[in-house]
C-alpha cells in the first residue's frame, strides 16, 4: 500500500501526517510507503517549519529531514490513496485528477476515522504553536483508524493464505 499525504505548501500538515504514520505502521510491522506534497512547489525543497518540527519531536516523531515538494499528476499513478487535508487540498487535486481511477483516490485524511465527514484540517500557519497541537491530535486519529485498517487487511490477508 502506497499513500500519499497533501497540503497546501508541504511544510505544516501533511510532513506531520506522513511523519506519524509512517512511524505507526513501523511500530505495528506493517509494510508500507508513505510520503507527502503540496499542491504549491512555494516552500518546495524546504524542510518542514519549526513549529511543526518541534511539536512532532514533543511526540516522538521526527520529521526534521523530510523535504517539500509539489503535487505532480505523476502522484496519482505512484499512489494507491492520497490524502488531502482541507477543501481547499481536495479540489486542487481532483482538478488534477485525469479519470475516475484517479479521482477514486483522493480522500479527505479526517474520513478515514470520520467516514463521509469532509472535515478540514485546518492550516496552522498563520497560528502558533497551539494550533500546531491540534492539527497533530486530529492527524494522529485519522492515522490510529488508517492503521487499524490496515491491521485488518493484513489479517484477512494472512488467514487467506493459510485457507
Ligand atoms: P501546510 O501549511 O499547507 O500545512 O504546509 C502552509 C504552509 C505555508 C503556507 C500556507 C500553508 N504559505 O502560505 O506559505
Amino acid at each position: 500500500m502506497k499513500i500519499l499525504m497533501v497540503c497546501l505548501g508541504n511544510i505544516c500538515r501533511s510532513p506531520m501526517a506522513e511523519g506519524i504514520l509512517r512511524k505507526k505502521a513501523e511500530a505495528r510491522g506493517i509494510n508500507i510507503t508513505v510520503d507527502s506534497a503540496g499542491t504549491d512547489g512555494w516552500h518546495a525543497g524546504q524542510h518542514p517549519d519549526k513549529r511543526a518540527v518541534l511539536i512532532a519531536k514533543q511526540y516522538g516523531v521526527d520529521i526534521s529531514k523530510l523535504v517539500a515538494r509539489k503535487f505532480s499528476v505523476n502522484d496519482f499513478d505512484l499512489y494507491d490513496r492520497i490524502y488531502v487535508m482541507d477543501a481547499s487540498n481536495y479540489s486542487d487535486v481532483l482538478e488534477m485528477a485525469r479519470n475516475e481511477q484517479d479521482r477514486l483516490k483522493v480522500d479527505y485524511l479526517l474520513n478515514a476515522s470520520s467516514a463521509g465527514s469532509n472535515e478540514n484540517i485546518p492550516d496552522p500557519y498563520y497560528g502558533g504553536e497551539d494550533g500546531f497541537i491540534q492539527v497533530f491530535r486530529m492527524i494522529e486519529k485519522a492515522c490510529d483508524s488508517i492503521i487499524e485498517k490496515l491491521m485488518t487487511l493484513n489479517k484477512s490477508e494472512k488467514e487467506s493464505l493459510k485457507a
